[in-house]
C-alpha cells in the first residue's frame, strides 16, 4: 500500500463485491471542487463501461432552459451554494433509475450532504466504494483558475497543460469551450467553505459504514488513476 492511498479502517471494503462478482460497481467519488472527480470519473466510467453521473453536469445541463426552476439552481451554483436536498435527490435517484445505471454507476458529487447520503442508502442502491480524492487548498484553487470544460460532453481541459488541438474547441465533440462561471475567483472560496461545512462530514459518514477509501489527489492524474484503479482492484492497465 502505497502512502497515497490509505486504508482508514481495519476492515475496509470488506463487503465490497458482496453484491457479486458479475454485478458492476457502485462508486461513490467525493472531494473538494478542483479534486480531480471529473477527471477520475470519465476515466473509470469508460473502464468500467458504467455511467458517470456528475450532479453538476447535470443542474449545468439545465441552464439552457427558461424555466423558474433552471434560474434557481443556476442562482445557487454561481453564488457557490449547494442545490436544496429535495431537488437534488429527486434528480440523481430519477437519473440512477434509467437503465444504463442499472448494473452500477459512478457518482460524481453525489450525495454531498447527509440527508442525500442517506436518500442514496435507503433507494436500495448501496455503496461498494466512497472515494475521496483530497488535495490541499493551493493546489484547488490554482487548478480551478486553469480549467475549461466543454458545455456539451463535459469534457475537461487545462489551460498551457491539458489543451485542446485547436484552440477553445472541444476534442470530442467539436463544441466551443467555456469557463464554468462557478469557477470564478470571487465564487470559488465560497464553494470549498460550502463543501467543508456540508461535504467533508461525509468523509466521516463513510468510514463508519467502511466503505471510505482516502486518495492523495495532489499526485498526479495518472498516479492518482493507478491508485483508483488500486482501490477498486482493476487490472493494472
Ligand atoms: P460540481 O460540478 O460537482 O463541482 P465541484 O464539486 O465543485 O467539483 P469540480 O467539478 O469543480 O472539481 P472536480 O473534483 O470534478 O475536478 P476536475 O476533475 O474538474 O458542482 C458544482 C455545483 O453544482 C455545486 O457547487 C452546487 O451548486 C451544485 N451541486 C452539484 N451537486 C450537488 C449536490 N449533490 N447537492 C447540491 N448541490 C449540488 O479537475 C479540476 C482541474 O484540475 C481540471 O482542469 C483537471 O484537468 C485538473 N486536474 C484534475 N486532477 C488533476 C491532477 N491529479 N493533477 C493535476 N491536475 C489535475
Ligand atoms: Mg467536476
Amino acid at each position: 500500500m502505497t502512502a497515497g492511498l490509505r486504508r482508514r479502517e481495519r476492515g475496509r471494503l470488506s463487503n465490497y463485491g458482496n453484491r457479486g462478482e458479475t454485478m458492476g460497481k457502485n462508486i461513490v467519488l467525493l472531494g473538494p471542487p478542483g479534486a480531480g472527480k471529473g477527471t477520475q470519473g470519465q476515466r473509470l466510467a469508460e473502464k468500467l463501461d458504467e455511467p458517470h453521473i456528475a450532479s453538476g453536469d447535470i443542474f449545468r445541463q439545465l441552464r439552457g432552459q427558461d424555466t423558474p426552476l433552471a434560474q434557481k439552481v443556476k442562482g445557487y451554483m454561481e453564488r457557490g451554494e449547494y442545490v436544496p436536498d429535495d431537488l437534488t435527490i429527486r434528480v440523481v435517484l430519477e437519473r440512477l433509475s434509467q437503465p444504463d445505471a442499472r448494473q452500477g454507476f459512478i457518482l460524481d458529487g453525489f450525495p454531498r450532504t447527509e440527508p442525500q447520503a442517506q436518500a442514496l442508502d435507503n433507494s436500495g442502491r448501496s455503496v461498494d466504494v466512497a472515494l475521496y480524492i483530497n488535495a490541499p487548498v493551493d493546489v484547488l484553487v490554482e487548478r480551478i483558475s486553469r480549467r475549461y470544460t466543454c458545455p456539451k460532453c463535459h469534457a475537461i481541459y487545462e489551460a498551457s497543460r491539458r489543451s485542446p488541438k485547436k484552440e477553445m474547441t472541444c476534442d470530442v465533440c467539436g463544441a466551443p469551450l467555456e469557463r464554468r462561471a462557478d469557477d470564478a475567483p470571487e465564487v470559488v472560496r465560497p464553494r470549498l467553505q460550502t463543501y467543508l461545512d456540508k461535504t467533508r462530514p461525509l468523509v466521516d459518514y463513510y468510514e463508519r459504514l467502511g466503505t471510505l477509501v482516502e486518495i492523495d489527489g495532489a499526485q498526479t492524474i495518472e498516479v492518482v488513476e493507478r491508485e483508483v484503479d488500486r482501490a477498486l482492484r482493476l487490472p493494472a492497465g
